[in-house]
Formats: C-alpha cells, structure tokens, sequence
C-alpha cells in the first residue's frame, strides 16, 4: 500500500490558497467564506475516491469507507481545516490529508479493511472566533459545553446566526453524538507545534497527553478622562491596570507554575480608544494551559487574586468571564503502544511527548480510544505564516499512521 506523497503536498498546497487574504495574511477562520472554500474542496477529494461524505448536525465532515465487517466499530482518523489568524499550512490540515490519503491507499490497494475507516473534517477547532474551541468533536462526544447561541464573535456576531448560514442549529448540532460502541480508535496525525522535536532531530513523536486549557475574559474599568488635564495620581486608568497584570504573568508561572505550564494574553480592546483619552475599559483574553488540572486552578486563583490587587491600586475594578474550560487529557495506551510498535516496525526514531496544543483528540480521548502521532515543526514554530514541515516529515508521518491503522484494524478480531 502507498502514500501518494505528491497529492498530499498538492492537496496541503491548495487548501492553504483557500485562506490567501489580500494583505497576504493566511486564515480559514471557522464558519467563513474561506472556510467553506477549503471544505467544499475537501468533499471533493472524497469523492474523486468514490465516498459521498455526509455532513453532521454540527458541521463535521465525515467519509466513510466500508469494512468487510459492517457491523464493527470505526476506524477513524481526522483533524481540523480552520486556522487561527495568519496560521500555517500544516495545523489541522495534515490530519486531514493525512487520513484522506490511508483512505486512499486502501481504496488503490483494492484491500478493504476489516473494520469500516471514517475521516472527519472537525467543525471549528480553533476557537479563535468565540473564544472555545473543538466545537464539532464537543458535539461528536455530546460534551457538556458552556457555550450559548447569544456568544458573540471577535467581530460582534451572534453565534446562532453565524452557525445558522453555516448551517448549522445549535440544538441540533448536540444531535451529533456518536455512540461510544460506534468507533473502535480514533488517531490524529498532527504537527507539534512545539521544538522538541524539531531540536533533538527525532522525526516522529508519539503523544502521551495534551495539556488542559482555562480560557476567561477580564474586563478592567477605570474611568475614561482627559489625557492633558488629568494628574497622574488623579487617573484610574484601565489600561494602566491591565498592562500590570499582564506584565505581572509571567512571574505568577515562573512562582507557582510546573514545566509546561503557559499563561497567554492574545487579545486586547481598549476603550475608547483614542490618543487623548485615559481608557476607561481594558478587555483581554486569559489563557492558562498545563498538563496538571490542579495546577491550571491554582494558576486561575492566583491570577484572579493579583487581578484584584491591581484593580485596587488603580482605583479600578473588574469582571472576569469564563469562556472554556477543558480538563487535560491522557491518551488511550493501548493505542499509543500500537503507534510505538508501528514506528518500532518501520524502524523510524520517536520520542514520547506531551501536547501544549490542544485538539480535537482532546476531547475524543474522553469517550473514545484516542492516540496522536506528531511530525517535527522547523523552529517550532506554529501558529504563524512561518509554520513549516518538511515533505519528508509528512511521508513519514502518514506512513506511520497507515501501518497503525493497519494494526487497530486487525486487532483481536474474532471474526
Ligand atoms: O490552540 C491550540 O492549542 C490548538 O492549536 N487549537
Ligand atoms: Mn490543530
Ligand atoms: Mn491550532
């Protein structure tokens, strides 16, 4: 069975010019025009292999290929076609032209597995949009999330009615839940986004879980004043306020944080915005990642409590909204053993690492048996136009997810 390694660079190529926006900046950002440019494209890869795929209440795609055995669980395979802004070529899309390329060696082999194969396109992982991500695997895995349909995006836009052009209801989206009997494994290939990799030369790594992430909102009031007539210890200025916390960070990870705890501000809004006026209001993203729950609440708590010390000292207060919370998660070890012995197999170098990124398998991992194989990001870099994988990288990345589905398929099989 072969990869079709010149397809799968062809196919990354194109699907990247789906997102080429005049100032030069690459996004697919989830439920746009650009989005649905690259997974109307994708449904036709499917097709030019022979697989009608069928779309979800929730917006995934899903082809599914037959097994000789109908009635067993699936073998799935996927990942995601949304970017954050200006991302790379290979987040996201590499599991998806990474499985539609298995599908297809199989389908040129004219060996049909034993257990039926699906990939699935997974509606909004990102979640750069509304704040939370993995929109369409939360649904797939009926996840209890605590999003609303009155949310508004980074642009203003009410969520039902930007996942109502889309198509989608949000009532109906938590229709998409699988049975858990209905899949038999699910595998991500995905780039690391992370240099350990990249650093110590090793081309595979084989995940052993992904980190927990805490998203809030914190708002700052201070009191909008004149910029020339205003003494400095008269101001309460909310912007002042804001980049103290902020500033203040990453010393709160430094103190109480572990080795792969992250705290990250992404976005900021300052009103009313202008050059000579003290900001009356500070809005900023919060993000807190790591591999440790208790660690992730520690790390809310205390940046909560410096919140409130700082507020006090600039005579401001604050509000802070929850937008996400999802627990970190292990992957499946059965399935990690059988990505370690499909590596072992085809004599390939790996390491055994944990995700600072999340994905879809974040969620999968919690109702499903669920394993991540990572190729190297140069620089390790991600995130970024500058995001880059070698070709060699991706052969054999998809290579090791062939011979692992390979594996799963034929595993204690009765039948
Ligand atoms: O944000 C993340 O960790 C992932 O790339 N969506
Ligand atoms: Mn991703
Ligand atoms: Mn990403």
């Amino acid at each position: 069975m072969e990869i079709d390694i010149k397809k799968v660079m062809y196919r990354m190529e194109e699907l990247y010019d789906c997102g080429i926006q005049e100032d030069g900046c690459h996004t697919r950002m989830a439920f746009s025009k650009e989005d649905t440019k690259a997974r109307d494209i994708f449904m036709d890869y499917f097709r030019q292999i022979g697989i009608e795929p069928q779309v979800d209440p929730a917006g995934n795609i899903i082809a599914r290929m037959g097994g000789k055995y109908p009635d067993l669980p699936a073998v799935v395979m996927g990942s995601h076609l949304d970017t954050v802004p200006d991302g790379g070529k290979y987040d996201g899309v590499l599991g998806c032209v990474g499985g539609l390329a298995v599908m297809e060696a199989y389908k040129e082999s004219g060996q049909k597995p034993k257990h039926p194969m699906e990939v699935i396109v997974f509606t909004d992982e990102e979640g750069f949009r509304f704040g939370s991500g993995m929109f369409g695997s939360a649904a797939i895995c009926g996840e209890e999330t605590d999003i609303s349909g009155t949310d508004l995006d980074v642009y203003g836009e009410v969520r039902e009615q930007v996942l109502e052009r889309f198509g989608i209801s949000l009532e109906e989206a938590l229709k998409s839940k699988r049975r858990e009997d209905s899949i038999h494994c699910f595998l991500e290939l995905h780039i690391e986004q992370g240099a350990r990799l990249d650093k110590s030369s090793t081309p595979i790594g084989i995940v052993t879980s992904i980190a927990g992430v805490s998203r809030s909102e914190v708002q700052i009031t201070g009191e909008a004043n004149h910029s020339g007539s205003t003494a400095m210890g008269d101001r309460k200025d909310a912007l002042v306020t804001a980049a103290d916390i902020i500033a203040t960070l990453p010393q709160i990870v430094k103190e109480h944080g572990q080795e792969f705890t992250v705290a990250t501000v992404g976005t900021i809004k300052v009103l009313p915005g202008s050059v000579n006026v003290i900001a009356g209001s500070c809005t900023f993203s919060l993000e807190i990642r790591d591999q440790s729950d208790d660690v992730v609440r520690n790390l809310e708590e205390l940046t909560a409590e410096y919140i409130g010390k700082a507020c006090k000292n600039n005579g401001c207060s604050y509000s802070l909204k929850k937008i996400s919370y999802h627990d970190p998660s292990p992957m499946t070890r059965w399935i990690t053993d059988e990505i370690e012995k499909a590596v072992k197999e085809l004599g390939i170098e790996y390491k055994k690492i944990p995700s600072g990124a999340f994905h879809d398998s974040l969620i999968m991992a919690a109702v499903f048996p669920t394993g991540m194989i990572f190729v190297p990001s140069v620089g390790g870099i991600s995130h970024s136009r500058h995001e880059f994988t070698g070709e060699e990288d991706i052969q054999r990345g998809i290579e090791v997810l062939l011979k692992t589905v390979q594996q799963v398929d034929n595993m204690n099989l009765s039948c």
